[in-house]
């Protein structure tokens, strides 16, 4: 049985796509625990309510990134995880961290990439007069937003979108890409070279 740790610092809705997929296709898989940098944050509530190990290392009560981030890999290595996935995770990484978990981390950044890293995309992408907008699964690296590519989402951007609908159009292939790039990662389907990752057995990794 694989185990995830998956991290989240809001709603949530990734993380519950991605249990809900695990539990529902019944994969080989168990999220052992949720980690939220902030107390309050919404995802939390789905956890608790799952029964799922509900976990909050506030990231306030640390006086560096240096200090967080060890704290963090104590809390996510007590699970042994075969895969961590960050899921609204909202914080910079130190290079320790991504390090540690090189090549079994997992980030869904909502632009796609190598358009708009970092934040405020959906804002970006309209104000750029982006047609489409998207999401994309990549694995996480020192370089914010930089990793090889696993899956990528594409929406339109309509005439009249403002950054929440088109986030809500986003979201919506977010919860359909995330968990496929999950189940793949664990059922060792992806192929990675470099900066190129392929799903062996060939199912598209791009979603509309
Ligand atoms: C998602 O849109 C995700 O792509 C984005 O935050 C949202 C989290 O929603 N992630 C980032 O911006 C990472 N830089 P959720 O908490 O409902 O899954």
């Amino acid at each position: 049985m694989k185990r995830i740790v998956i991290l989240i610092s809001g709603g949530g809705s990734n993380m519950q796509a991605i249990h809900k997929a695990c539990v529902a296709e019944g994969w080989n898989a168990r999220v052992e625990a949720v980690i939220s940098n902030r107390p309050d944050a919404g995802g939390l509530d789905y956890a608790r309510g799952q029964g799922l190990n509900a976990i909050v290392l506030d990231h306030k009560g640390f006086a560096s990134r240096e200090a967080f981030d060890a704290e963090l890999m104590k809390a996510i290595d007590a699970h042994s995880p075969d895969l961590v996935v960050l899921a609204g995770f909202m914080r910079i990484l130190t290079p320790a961290f991504t390090a540690h978990y090189a090549g079994r981390i997992l980030n869904i950044h909502p632009s796609v990439l190598p358009a708009f890293t970092g934040l405020h995309t959906h804002a970006r992408a309209i104000e750029m007069g982006c047609k489409f907008a998207g999401a994309t699964v990549h694995f996480v690296t020192a370089e914010l937003d930089h990793g090889a590519i696993v899956a990528q989402a594409q929406v339109p951007v309509l005439p009249d979108d403002d950054a929440h609908t088109l986030a809500a159009r986003v979201l919506r292939q977010e919860h359909r890409m995330y968990p496929a790039a999950v189940r793949w990662f664990l059922e060792d389907q992806l192929e990675i070279r470099g900066l190129r990752v392929r799903h062996k057995a060939g199912e598209s990794q791009s979603f509309s």
